[in-house]
């Protein structure tokens, strides 16, 4: 059976130029079919928060909602390594606080690795996290539990000081241990930047073609839900949602016309049996 990767197996995939896959998942069937594809790593992101219960961003998500979209990955990914975000705040009180949240991730959850946004000002707590032998990948650039105090979903990376500022903060998240760093939303020549300024992989998104992997947002790829919005960074490869409203639509149909179910559809019962209900129903009138 096919074995998950391990933060060692990243490592090498960065020294051979071995691109890295990554895809989220929130379920067991996506879970399930992103492993039959062949992705290289599932990550249970926040941004199940809006595309999945319907956010407008990810502060809302808690603890106990990743634990439980993590489990089901796993159940459907037993194969793949699974990273788990952690979610808005809960790496935010410390460092043991964050270890005994992460440890739920893992302990209960059952994925392999958190996911943690930030730079040097949570070396503390990913070190933490790390010696207590939990693997965590960095997530720098655009960070969405900060969104509120951003003040929208913007482009990092986009001259020197903040280009300098994200190659500092990777480098601190590498020293501290991490075994990989999420690039989000940030220019192509700063990603590029930052991954050769480091040893550990860097996983783009919106990061253009310089990082060393690439992760995009299960229901953004194939459109799955309604109020998509067609993103720059996204590549569509299937147009699900149009493919599940024109399925659903077709049920309506045909239960308004009666056309489903047809006979084909139901559950005979034998002649004779048949015949003994209708007397016993309808006193021997047949029906
Ligand atoms: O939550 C998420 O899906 C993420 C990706 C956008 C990297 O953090």
């Amino acid at each position: 059976m096919k074995q998950p990767l391990t933060p060692p197996k990243w490592k090498a995939f960065k020294a051979q130029g071995t691109k890295i896959a990554m895809l989220t998942a929130y379920d067991y069937p996506s879970a399930r079919l992103a492993e039959e594809a062949g992705i290289d790593a599932i990550l249970v992101g926040d941004s199940l928060g809006n595309v999945v219960l319907g956010y407008d961003t990810t502060v809302p998500v808690t603890l106990d909602d990743m634990i439980y979209h993590t489990r089901a990955v796993v159940r459907g990914a037993p194969g793949t390594m699974i990273v788990t975000d952690m979610p808005f705040a809960t790496y935010r009180l410390g460092p043991e606080a964050a270890l005994r949240n992460a440890a739920r991730l893992l302990q209960e959850g059952g994925a392999h690795a958190v996911k943690m946004e930030g730079g040097a000002d949570i070396a503390d707590e990913v070190h933490r996290l790390v010696s207590a032998g939990i693997p965590v990948l960095g997530h720098l650039g655009l960070t969405p539990q900060s969104v509120l105090q951003i003040g929208g979903y913007k482009v990092q990376g986009k001259d020197k000081e903040e280009a300098q500022k994200l190659i500092a903060d990777a480098k601190a998240l590498e020293q501290a241990g991490a075994f990989g760093v999420v690039l989000e939303l940030v220019t192509e020549p700063v990603a590029a930047a930052v991954t050769k300024a480091i040893g550990v992989p860097t996983i783009g998104i919106g990061a253009g073609r310089g990082c060393d992997g690439q992760v995009l947002v299960y229901h953004d790829m194939i459109r799955y839900g309604s109020g998509i919005r067609d993103k720059r960074f996204v590549k569509t490869y299937a147009d699900v949602g149009e493919t599940i409203r024109s399925a659903i639509a077709g049920y309506v149909n045909d239960v308004k016309n009666a056309s489903f179910p047809e006979e084909r559809n139901g559950f005979r019962l034998d002649d004779q049996t048949a015949l003994q209900l209708s007397d016993s129903l309808y006193g021997g009138e047949s029906k």
